[in-house]
């Protein structure tokens, strides 16, 4: 059985996908269960998930992307990015990659329910849950937010998306098409202060 220290600890963005294996309902249902099981500010629960199966709408998504691949995203991450996270990115929208998750979980929030101020800190704890939740039942996932925050309106116009309901995030998930390495973090250590900034963990 995975621990949820192994579940955590390997939880890696997976860009491509196995075309012959499918997401079966009750594993999104599952998988959301474990999202709406977050946190929220004033346990205000603002999420609404849209479940992308349609091809067509797939191939959309895919071609917002690559619109802003091709604009100005690919010389940005050739500069910015690892020559492997590089390739990765560019494997996942030039190769269509990602076109081939079977599902995209839209993440959406509403804004009747939370104050614009914790959007953010109230959608991402969530979506964060989605990623374990697809993790231990053995899905590969990515969490995007190029397409919602880039490209809002389309998506609004894709999703037939209310006034009220913001796109904040795409996770694509499917069977992985290859297993993947271990994530590259730096250690906690390095990033924890005893008392104060400044005061590293080991001193
Ligand atoms: C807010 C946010 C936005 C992200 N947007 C994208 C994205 O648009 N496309 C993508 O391929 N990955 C995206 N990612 C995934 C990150 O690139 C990935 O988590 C990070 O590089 C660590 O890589 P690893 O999961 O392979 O260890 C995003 C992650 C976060 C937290």
């Amino acid at each position: 059985m995975t621990t949820f220290e192994q579940l955590a600890t390997r939880q890696r963005a997976c860009r491509r996908f196995d075309p012959s294996e499918d997401v079966s309902d009750p594993d999104v249902v599952a998988m959301l269960e474990c999202a709406v099981h977050a946190p929220s500010a004033q346990n205000c629960q603002p999420w609404e998930f849209v479940v992308v199966r349609s091809p067509a709408t797939r191939r959309e998504f895919q071609a917002i992307v690559q619109a802003s691949w091709t604009g100005a995203g690919e010389d940005y991450a050739r500069e910015h990015l690892s020559p492997g996270m590089f390739a990765d990115i560019e494997d996942s929208i030039a190769g269509g990659g990602l076109e081939t998750a079977p599902v995209v979980v839209v993440v959406c929030a509403d804004t009747n329910r939370v104050a614009e101020m914790w959007i953010e800190s109230s959608i991402f704890p969530a979506t964060q849950n989605l990623l374990l939740a697809a993790g231990s039942l053995g899905y590969g996932s990515c969490l995007t937010t190029g397409v919602p925050l880039g490209f809002k309106d389309k998506v609004v116009d894709l999703l037939q998306l209310p006034d009220s309901i913001v796109p904040m995030a795409a996770v694509f998930i499917g069977r992985p098409a290859k297993q993947l390495g271990a994530p590259r973090r730096e250690p906690a250590r390095q990033h924890m202060h005893r008392e104060h900034f400044g005061v590293g963990w080991d001193e």
